[in-house]
């Protein structure tokens, strides 16, 4: 017997990315988006940083979004397998560039359209309710050559009119939408969050703080057009949470770790608020940054607010004043983290701490008192298929127990969380190092790093789990 129960009508389910799924990266009438420029290997995290030196993939160079697992071609099949677990919802994104291939057409592209249009029905089809966000890690290249992605005001209104084109399309059809993925990537991994070249001699922090402000319009834009098409919709923000940890008692630790968080919460301050926070005025002064603003800005971000906040947690993290803990920094995730004596980490040195998932979830809700919905959460690890085909990843399923054990507590600490979608049921690409060893998946998918494989579809023993957690409304864990 559990402390706690979930609502009834919880959505239990799983989330993908188009760019990390689908493949088929130039069919349909599709553009190149920015992951098809990101190889796999050393180069991959440099690029994703902002230091670009080509706008085209690069002769012999493997990209693995530009098949990634079929999903382009196979989501019937796989969306039967994600029903099989009892999937309640599925998260997806939509790729921009199959809706609009350069980013600034006048007339959307079909073919895009009637590809989320058929995987749509496939998932009502099954019951289960499709959680759509607009930008995942995905701005049409011809945005970045011709305007230098978001540092340019421009883009604001074609993501508008793009926003616009999908809920105007799929009104019938989806009812949960969010708008950027993980919005505070945009600072850690400026070319991936936002499509942004950072010249060596550009001042970073301005180039990165104007091209947020621009998105949180959009996304505001976003959120007003959403109300007026599909007044019976819900639409989010989508943050990279996990809260910092002061390594000491020190008032300088706690301090920074108050900062680090602030880091963070700026964006969805906005997005839920409807306001930059106070404390941006200082940040903005002492590191020399003008925003500039259109007059409407303020009004429109005031009146557009989110309905709920998405967000994805894989990890806490935990920050020092003193240089000698700092040495010791894990280059595990991109928030950069110092050692936490207290946890353990995955295989690609991610912290993982079930309980500050609860501490996470419980301080979103105070700040923000808005519905929370998991968008994200999950165990990258390598999985072995044995000589008989199965995949006994006991090491997921503890990580997933774990969590959902915290989540469910959350609940009880009076939380309201609508969902829960753990990330890539199926394996997909990983974003941050482009492998697909580094898997997430209740569903194995036989691809490797190099491309190679038959891409058949395994299930592990996971999937049953799931399957069961699912069925039984995470009682049975
Ligand atoms: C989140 C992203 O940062 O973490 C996903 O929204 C990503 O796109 C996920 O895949 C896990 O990260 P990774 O690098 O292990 O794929």
């Amino acid at each position: 017997m559990t402390n706690y129960s979930f609502p009834d009508n919880f959505l239990w389910g799983g989330a993908i990315a188009a760019n990390q799924a689908e493949g088929g990266y130039l069919e349909g009438g599709k553009g190149l988006t920015i992951v098809d420029l990101l190889p796999t290997g050393e180069k991959r995290r440099e690029i994703m940083k902002g230091k670009v030196t080509s706008l085209h993939p690069l002769e012999g160079a493997y990209y693995p979004s530009h098949e990634a697992i079929d999903f382009y071609h196979r989501y019937k099949e796989d969306i039967a397998l994600f029903a099989e677990m009892g999937f309640k919802a599925l998260r997806v994104s939509i790729a921009w560039a199959r809706i609009f291939p350069t980013g600034e057409e006048e007339t959307p592209n079909e073919a895009g359209l009637q590809f989320y249009d058929d995987l749509f029905d496939e998932l009502l089809k099954h019951g289960i309710e499709p959680v759509v966000t607009l930008a995942h890690f995905d701005v049409p290249v011809n945005l970045i050559e011709k305007y230098g992605s978001w540092r340019s005001r421009k883009l604001v209104p074609l993501f508008e009119t793009y926003a616009k084109t999908v809920f105007t399309r799929y009104k019938e059809k989806v009812k949960y939408w969010m708008t950027f993925n993980e919005i505070n990537m945009l600072l850690h991994l400026p070319f991936l969050g936002a499509g942004l070249v950072i010249e060596e001699e550009a001042d970073r922090m301005q180039v990165q703080y104007q091209a947020a402000h621009h998105q949180l319009v959009a996304s505001a834009l976003a959120v007003k057009a959403c109300h007026e098409i599909i007044p019976d919709a819900k639409i989010g923000c989508m943050l990279a949470a996990g809260m910092f940890y002061p390594y000491t008692c020190n008032p300088e630790d706690v301090f920074l770790a108050m900062e680090k968080d602030r880091e963070s919460f700026f964006f969805i301050d906005v997005q839920s608020r409807g306001a930059y926070p106070a404390y941006a005025k200082r940040f903005f002064k002492d590191n020399r940054i003008t925003i500039t603003m259109e007059p409407e800005d303020e009004k429109i971000l005031k009146e557009h607010t989110v309905d709920y906040i998405g967000f994805s947690y894989y990890s806490s993290r935990t920050t020092s004043t003193d240089p000698e803990v700092v040495k010791n920094a894990t280059s595990g995730n991109v928030f950069g983290s110092v050692s936490n004596p207290y946890v353990s980490k995955s295989e690609w040195g991610w912290t993982i701490d079930p309980k500050g998932f609860r501490i996470t979830a419980n301080q979103l809700y105070d700040r923000y008192q808005k519905p929370l919905f998991v968008v994200e959460n999950g165990l990258g690890a390598v999985d072995t298929v044995a000589s008989e085909g199965e995949i006994s990843d006991d090491y997921r399923i503890d990580y997933l127990r774990r969590h959902i054990a915290e989540m469910g507590e959350a609940i009880e600490d009076g939380v309201e969380i609508i969902g829960y979608t753990s990330w890539g049921p199926i394996d997909i690409v990983s974003a941050s190092s482009g492998e697909m060893k580094k898997r997430y998946g209740y569903i194995y998918v036989d691809r490797d790093n190099e491309g190679k494989g038959t891409l058949q579809r395994i299930k592990k023993k996971s999937f049953y789990w799931y399957k069961t957690v699912i069925e039984s409304n995470g009682e049975k864990l």
